[in-house]
């Protein structure tokens, strides 16, 4: 089954120009952003929604951070992105307007379905799943559903359900965009263009795995790293973390650029590469700054730049150059190489990279 590939992981990160391809079918050729990609009823649930509650946990809760910075941007609606067990303990402020998403590769997450039977028992009727396996637990309780087409994920680290419910938040951020009179045509025609793009993106991105894997190799002798990203590249960071910490057992902890100087630039010297998600967008010119005041300290940094975003490499500074600048989506394809660098830094120091120890795949239990 495996193929030419030596793990799951590595094969599900290489499946990922399909799962989109799969998971963005509704909208190829000429199909347009439509509520009815989530369900029959979607139009009267979205109907008068003037907030987005999304809950999950580990990588699914990672998608619902990114696809805040998208929902808040373009469809204009508030976003609150809750970890699942802690929303399910918590005392909140319930709304009936409020579309509550829920987002699980498995749909077996304890927490998540818990997190979502609480939200309904406080009056929140407007549910949507986006699931990775259609006959789930999770998927049978809400009103709406968008199933991801990535086909079955294997490996304990999730890959490929991370970038198809990326490709499920976009539609999802479009969709309530256009009920809201948000997207004009023209817009509409630029986000399809992107999306329908994105399958052939992604293989560009993989292409560029002889590169990284050359940098996993100074990496694995690291004890800890840190990683840094700004807006919807934030939650890329934290994405690259996790994958590193999961399956390579390397303590990494990922910030908001800004929060550098609030604390972790203290942990910064020559032992402590940081990771930069550095992307050619407005937040650029601040993450630069960022980078010298790591730079300044000796530590070392590993930057995946796209197009335009023009880091000189230098002493201590290495620049992986993405081939293209992918606006929204651009989170997407940044986490890409993070992957590749966790997985590579795991094949190196020898751990079990599709089972790594004390996990599971589906976390059925508290
Ligand atoms: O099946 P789910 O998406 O609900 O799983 C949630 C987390 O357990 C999961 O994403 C976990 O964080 C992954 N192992 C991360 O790679």
């Amino acid at each position: 089954e495996l193929g030419k590939f030596r793990h799951y992981m590595q094969k599900e990160i290489f499946e990922q120009p399909q799962a989109l391809a799969n998971t963005l079918e509704l909208i190829a050729g000429g199909g347009g952003i439509s509520p009815q990609h989530f369900g029959a009823r979607a139009g009267e649930v979205f109907e008068g929604v003037r907030r987005v509650l999304v809950l999950a946990c580990g990588t699914s809760y990672h998608a619902g951070l990114v696809a805040r910075y998208w929902i808040e941007a373009i469809a204009k609606l508030p976003v609150t992105v809750e970890i699942a067990s802690e929303y399910r303990y918590r005392e909140s402020v319930p709304d009936p307007d409020t579309l509550v998403v829920v987002i699980s590769q498995s749909g077996e997450t304890a927490d998540t379905l818990a997190a979502l039977k609480h939200a309904k028992s406080l009056g929140m009727a407007r549910t949507l799943a986006i699931c990775n396996v259609p006959e789930s637990a999770i998927v049978r309780e809400t009103a709406l559903r968008f199933i991801t087409r990535a086909g079955p994920e294997i490996g304990v680290a999730s890959t490929k359900a991370f970038t198809t419910q990326l490709a499920a938040f976009a539609l999802l951020t479009l969709a309530l965009a256009k009920i809201n009179g948000r997207l004009p045509a023209a817009d509409e025609e630029r986000h399809l263009a992107a999306l329908r793009h994105l399958p052939v993106a992604v293989q560009k991105v993989l292409e560029l795995e002889p590169e990284i894997e050359k940098w996993a190799q100074r990496f694995a002798g690291k004890e800890h790293a840190l990683f840094l990203g700004r807006g919807s590249h934030w939650p890329i960071a934290m994405e690259g973390a996790l994958k590193l910490k999961e399956i390579s057992y390397i303590h990494a902890e990922a910030y908001a650029a800004g929060e550098l100087k609030h604390g972790p630039l203290a942990l910064v010297d020559k032992d402590m590469p940081v990771i930069a998600v550095s992307p050619h967008d407005q937040l650029l010119e601040k993450l630069k700054s960022n980078l010298q005041e790591v730079r300044a300290r000796g530590g070392e940094l590993y930057v995946f730049a796209d197009a335009g975003s023009e880091i000189p490499e230098s002493e201590g500074v290495h620049i992986l150059h993405m081939p293209e600048h992918y606006g929204m989506l651009s989170p997407v394809l940044h986490v890409i190489p993070l992957q590749l660098l966790s997985y590579h830094a795991a094949l190196v120091k020898g751990t079990d990279v599709d089972k790594p120890r004390n996990l599971a795949k589906s976390v059925t239990v508290e």
